[in-house]
Formats: structure tokens, C-alpha cells, sequence
């Protein structure tokens, strides 16, 4: 092999030896992937032949669509339930009681949640559901794409059975992603793309896939961006996780006060700052999150309205939209306070306005 190609090769699996250390996960238990869409993606495809007619999928209302769609379809072309765990209003805690007896009714394969939501930017009790999950017989997939910039990972403290993360959303490049999964699930699942790089021998009638990782990564693989957010990796692991969510800390109670004395607003999700991570969502009164996102845009402040790809949890709190701000490494106490006064600032001419 010319030296280039090797090299490439040698850095691309450098890279995947990052992200496992990284995860607390072994190599060969993490896959390349375009994004946490695509992983959730492989894991249901991968997964669709185990599960039978009849059999049960739990996702929460507090996820993601992307964490959504994949277990919806493959329950519609299984003939299993899709069940939904619910949120409680005022805490935004897990409802454990119905995940219980959605367990105990038996025939629950996997339970999909978040490791922190993308709109209410709370954690759920993760590692209870994977506990009770366990209990039951059932799979754990985390949805960590939001998580993962915000809190530090140990798949196996955690002791989930897939986890899934993007790498955009932890400073590093768009169009790459990680599935984890332990060896022995990850053994299972078919390859739901087929082709080059993924096969070990192909006669005219039939091929024989490489094992997982390799077998579940066909065509030419994403090195550039594999590289890129080992990069990123290293880059935050030198500022370190202490030094981060004290960080993080001080801006997101900032951040929630500084929304919260806007007036007329509503913080989605429960009243306790603590618990919140990397954004909140609000809805202003008379102010549509479109408008509000566009006038704050006109004036340099970035913040996304919209429903977040989280419809069915916008429902569920009697909304449509809602409006996101978002703190990251690089956000300061200046700029939660420069938010608060152009919001404030925003709203006082809109409301004039209508007035
Ligand atoms: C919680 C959560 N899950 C999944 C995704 C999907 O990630 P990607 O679009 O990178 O595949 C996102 C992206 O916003 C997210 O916030």
C-alpha cells in the first residue's frame, strides 16, 4: 500500500481509538457514522429483523426526531407498538411508573431516550432507565448527541447498550457521527448498506460481510472528518471537563434569569435552573418564536426558533414553537447579558408596536 493511503488508513483508525477512549468503550465497539441520524438509523435497520410482531419499542416524549422516526418506521413494518413515556410537567422527570408497567406487560425490546434534551435542556434519569430497562430484558439506546458536549461519557458506567453522537455537535466537523454499541449487539446487527470496503468475499450469488466495525461502514470511509473530531476531542479534553461545566454552570443560571425577568415569557420545561444544561427554550407572549428569532437575528444575537425536530414534545406542552438560546465553551457572561438586553429591548418596541 502506498505510504499516503496508509497513513490515512492508520489516522482514520487513530481516530475511532479516540472516540472509544473518549466513550470508555473499546475500538471495535464504535462505528463511523454521517451523524446521530444516521447511527439511529443503522441501529434500527440493523436491529429490524430481531424485533417480532407484537413486540414493544419505547421512545420518549422528549425526543429528538431523529430519535423518533427510525423506531416509528421500524415498528410499522414489524407490526410492533411504539409506546411513549411520558414527561412530568413541573419536573421534567421520566414518568418511572408508567416505564414500569410498560415493562412488566411484557414484550418491550428497546427503550430510546436522550441523555439531555435538545429544547428543555434537562437530563432524564438515564441511568434508572437503563437500570429497569435491563431488568426487563430490553435494549438501551442513548441518544447523546446533545449530551455529549455538556457532560462527560462512560458507556460502561452508564451501562447502556448503544449510544449515538454527532460531531458537529462537539465542535468537530458536520457529516460525522458515532454509533457505540457493545460488541455483542453491534455482532448482530445486519449491514444496512452494502458495497465496497464492508465485505470480505463476493462470488457472483453472494458476499460475506467483514465483522462490525468494518462491516457496517461500506464505501469509501469519512477520514477527514473522523480526523477532524479527534481533533476536537483533544482539544476539549485540554480544557477539561471541571473547568467546563463550571463554565457552563454559571451561564445557564445567568441565562435562565436573564429569560425568566424578560417578563411575559415562559421557560419550557420545570422552574429549576440547576438542572438544565447547554439551552432553554422559551415562548414570549404576542411574539411569535419566528419573529422573535428574526428580530434578535437583525441584531446579531443567534438563537433558533421552531419546534427543535421535537414535535410531539411541543404538543405535549401545548405549543407549537418555541424559541432556543444556547450557551457553548466560548459563550461569556457578556454575551448572556447582551442577549438579555436585546431581548428585553425587542420585545418592549414589538409589544409598543401592537400596542
Ligand atoms: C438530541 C438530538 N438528537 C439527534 C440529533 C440529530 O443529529 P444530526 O442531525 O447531527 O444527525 C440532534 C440534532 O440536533 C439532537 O439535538
Amino acid at each position: 500500500m502506498h505510504q499516503v493511503a496508509s497513513s490515512s488508513s492508520e489516522q482514520y483508525e487513530r481516530a475511532r481509538q479516540t472516540v472509544a477512549t473518549f466513550l470508555g468503550a473499546a475500538a471495535d465497539e464504535i462505528v463511523f457514522t454521517r451523524g446521530a441520524t444516521e447511527s439511529l438509523n443503522l441501529l434500527a435497520q440493523g436491529l429490524a429483523s430481531s424485533i417480532e410482531a407484537g413486540e414493544g419499542l419505547v421512545v420518549t416524549r422528549l425526543e429528538h426526531h431523529s430519535n423518533i422516526l427510525p423506531w416509528q418506521r421500524l415498528c410499522m413494518s414489524r407490526g410492533a407498538h411504539l409506546h411513549w413515556l411520558e414527561v412530568e410537567a413541573s419536573t421534567g422527570n421520566l414518568d418511572l411508573v408508567q416505564l414500569r408497567a410498560l415493562l412488566a406487560s411484557g414484550g418491550v425490546r428497546l427503550v430510546a431516550v436522550t441523555g439531555l434534551s435538545n429544547v428543555l435542556g434537562i437530563m432524564p434519569q438515564v441511568a434508572e432507565v437503563i437500570r429497569l430497562a435491563h431488568e426487563a430484558g430490553a435494549w438501551v439506546v442513548v441518544d447523546a448527541a446533545q449530551l455529549v458536549a455538556h457532560a462527560p461519557i462512560d458507556v460502561r458506567a452508564l451501562d447502556c447498550d448503544a449510544l449515538v453522537l454527532s460531531g458537529h455537535k462537539l465542535y468537530g466537523p458536520t457529516g460525522i457521527g458515532v454509533l457505540y454499541a457493545r460488541r455483542d449487539l453491534l455482532r448482530q446487527l445486519e449491514p444496512w448498506q452494502v458495497g465496497g470496503g464492508m465485505v470480505q468475499t463476493v462470488t457472483e450469488t453472494s458476499f460475506t460481510p467483514l465483522a462490525a466495525p468494518a462491516g457496517l461502514e461500506a464505501g469509501t470511509p469519512p477520514i477527514a472528518e473522523a480526523v477532524g473530531l479527534a481533533a476536537a476531542i483533544h482539544w476539549l479534553s485540554q480544557i477539561g471537563w471541571g473547568a467546563l461545566l463550571a463554565h457552563e454552570a454559571s451561564l445557564m443560571t445567568a441565562l435562565e434569569e436573564a429569560v425568566r425577568s424578560l417578563g411575559h415569557v415562559q421557560v419550557l420545561g420545570p422552574k429549576l435552573s440547576s438542572h438544565r444544561r447547554g439551552c432553554l427554550s422559551f415562548t414570549a407572549d404576542d411574539v411569535h418564536p419566528h419573529d422573535l428569532s428574526q428580530l434578535l437575528g437583525d441584531q446579531g444575537v443567534c438563537v433558533r426558533a421552531g419546534h427543535h425536530c421535537a414535535q410531539p414534545l411541543h404538543a405535549a406542552l401545548g405549543v407549537t414553537g418555541s424559541v432556543r438560546a444556547s450557551v457553548c465553551v466560548g459563550t461569556t457572561q457578556e454575551d448572556v447579558e447582551t442577549f438579555r438586553r436585546i431581548t428585553a429591548d425587542v420585545l418592549l418596541h414589538w409589544r409598543r408596536r401592537l400596542a
